[in-house]
């Protein structure tokens, strides 16, 4: 398989991801439908749906339940809507610009922002508790997994570290957790939860993916750092140099871009190596992608 599949294959998954998600935005209270419509707008705006291919190529590796992937991806994908619709706010890193069109507090307001992300944030946990499709025992399992990732010790904690890592700075191995939590749990989620939808949520597999998600979350971050500093808004979709307007700590702090891109390709060759027992080279290809990817 090479890149051009892996890239077909990711936006084939988006367009699916898009018509599933837009299915939860179907009904709106008329009396507050503003709240509805923020929710919407940030969701619909076009995201890359990398964590909702993730789900979907761990379902579809160890042969999973499509359906309940499916729901779990528009979960997660939720999720991290709500933790951009914060991370741009005025008080957070004040971006105007996300997925090619303004944010969601400069289309909307500020209070109703931080209302849509709140309520995108609990929507997630509603879709997964009322969903007939999925056994209790799953449903249980898979709101574990993603209210670990997304709070204190997974997401919100890696967005608190980035505050300290500005202007005062913090050091490297405090950065590299920054970016394994702020980004890399989400992304370790979206793995898990494939898997939970064929039933393994546990042991040496589970393992094997772990440190598969925490190389690819890691690298994640690292590359969205390098094109923080080399990229353009119009590519990118969202404001390029946004980390040296807060002076925040990320890789481009500790070495040069080259040198940043080495270790990109260290880490995603022991990513490979981790899931090369069940991998039947979509988890390689992506991971390969992630590491190259332009936007
Ligand atoms: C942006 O995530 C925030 C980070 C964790 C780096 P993505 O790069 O996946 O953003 P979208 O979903 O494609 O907009
Ligand atoms: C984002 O990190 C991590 C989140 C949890 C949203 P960044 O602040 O670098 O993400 P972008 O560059 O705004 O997408
Ligand atoms: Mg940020
Ligand atoms: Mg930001
Ligand atoms: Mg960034």
């Amino acid at each position: 398989m090479n890149d051009i599949d892996i890239e077909k294959s990711i936006k084939i998954n988006a367009e699916k991801t898009d018509i599933e998600l837009k299915k939860y935005f179907a009904q709106k209270d008329k009396d507050f439908s503003v709240l509805f419509d923020a929710m919407e707008y940030s969701t619909m705006a076009k995201g890359k749906r990398i964590r909702p291919f993730l789900v979907a190529v761990f379902c579809e590796t160890f042969s999973g339940r499509t359906r309940e992937a499916e729901i779990y991806a528009s979960a997660l994908e939720m999720v991290h809507t709500y933790s951009l619709i914060h991370d741009d706010l005025p008080c957070m890193d004040d971006d105007d610009f996300r997925r090619g069109v303004p944010t969601c507090h400069k289309k909307f307001s500020e209070p109703t922002a931080l209302l849509a992300g709140d309520a995108l944030l609990t929507y997630a946990f509603e879709i997964i508790a009322d969903s007939p499709e999925i056994s209790d025992l799953n449903k249980v399992r898979a709101i574990s997994i993603i209210s670990r990732a997304a709070g204190r010790n997974g997401m919100i904690g890696g967005q608190q570290l980035d505050l300290l890592g500005e202007k005062q700075g913090i050091d490297y191995e405090l950065m590299t957790r920054m970016h394994s939590l702020k980004t890399g749990m989400l992304i370790k989620a979206a793995c898990l939860l494939g898997c939970l939808s064929a039933d393994i949520y546990e042991g040496e597999k589970i393992d094997k993916v772990l440190e598969y998600a925490e190389g690819i979350g890691r690298v994640f971050q690292l590359v969205d750092d390098i094109l923080d500093v080399t990229s353009s808004s119009k590519t990118l979709g969202k404001p390029a140099h946004s980390d040296e307007k807060n002076q925040k700590t990320t890789y481009m702090s500790f070495m040069t871009v080259d040198m940043a891109k080495q270790v990109a390709q260290l880490i995603t060759e022991k990513a490979c190596e981790a899931v090369s027992d069940f991998d039947g080279g979509k988890l390689c290809e992506l991971a390969l992608f992630l590491r190259n990817r332009t936007k």
